[in-house]
């Protein structure tokens, strides 16, 4: 068995008197593309926030690669290898798509370096064609892909992707699916959080379920599937009928 990437323990953070994540305790392994599903205001967002250090703990903590990265600043966990997407895109809308890779790679490498990485990587998720338009003039969907091909330019070993396939359609959706399956065979770890069930029960090996800040189901697919309060709080009885007449692709 390998050591876990990440170690999380107890992670609480409240704001003010809402307590946004209850008590969150879970382990990934190495190589895992684990699924983080739950209700709108589950915490999802502010979990990811927490494992990158864009707010800190109230209380419990975090271990990277076996070191504690709780309250550190994210830069200081990016360049520790693990970075996340922003669910409502945060890029540059003034600069070019390449530019906006291009501050990904900077993290870790000098200019010329990370424009080299940054042309591979926007290669690699095909926005090759679009490396010198200005970001703001693109759709949702393509500033969700600068958000992942930015992100994978900080080198991350884990990535977290909040919300990468919303808008898509079920092609653009498989596409996302095998490029996320590329990048973990060559050593990347995923946290997944998506609304669209069909397409998390067939990307992820395993679901962790978010309810009011708690973690109230960890396992795979098919368990939560058929977990009573995980039916109950967010996937509803009809899901739990249909899924099994239902074939794996993701625009069945
Ligand atoms: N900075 C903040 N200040 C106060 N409350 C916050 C803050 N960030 C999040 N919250 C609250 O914490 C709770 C969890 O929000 P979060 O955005 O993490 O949910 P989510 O699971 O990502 O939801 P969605 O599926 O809609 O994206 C919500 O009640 C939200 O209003
Ligand atoms: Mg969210």
């Amino acid at each position: 068995m390998s050591d876990p990437i990440l170690e999380v323990s107890n992670l609480t953070r409240r704001f003010g008197g809402l307590v946004a994540v209850n008590d969150v305790s879970f382990v990934l392994k190495p190589g895992e593309i684990v699924g983080l599903i739950g209700p709108n205001g589950a915490g999802k967002t502010t979990l990811f926030n927490l494992l990158t250090g864009i707010y800190a703990p109230s209380s419990g903590e975090i271990a990277l690669h076996g070191k504690s990265s709780a309250g550190l600043k994210p830069h200081k966990i990016a360049a520790r290898g693990m970075t996340k997407t922003f669910q409502n895109v945060a890029l540059f809308m003034d600069s070019s798509v390449l530019d906006n890779v291009v501050t990904g790679g900077l993290l870790k490498n000098s200019l010329p370096e990370a424009r080299k990485k940054a042309h591979a990587i926007l290669e690699r998720v095909g926005l090759a064609h679009i490396a010198d338009t200005k970001a703001g003039d693109l759709s949702f969907p393509e500033r969700a892909r600068i958000e992942v091909a930015r992100a994978l330019c900080t080198e991350p070993d884990i990535l977290l992707l909040d919300e990468v396939m919303a808008a898509l359609t079920p092609a653009e959706m498989e596409d996302v699916i095998t490029l996320v399956r590329s990048l973990r065979d060559e050593g990347i770890t995923f946290v997944v959080v998506e609304h669209h069930m069909k397409a998390v029960m067939k990307l992820c090996e395993r679901l962790l379920v978010l309810n009011f800040g708690e973690l109230i189901a960890d396992g795979t697919p098919e368990e939560i599937a058929q977990n009573d309060r995980v039916i109950e709080a967010y996937l509803g009885s009809s899901f739990a009928k249909n899924r099994k007449t239902e074939t794996s692709e993701v625009s069945a």
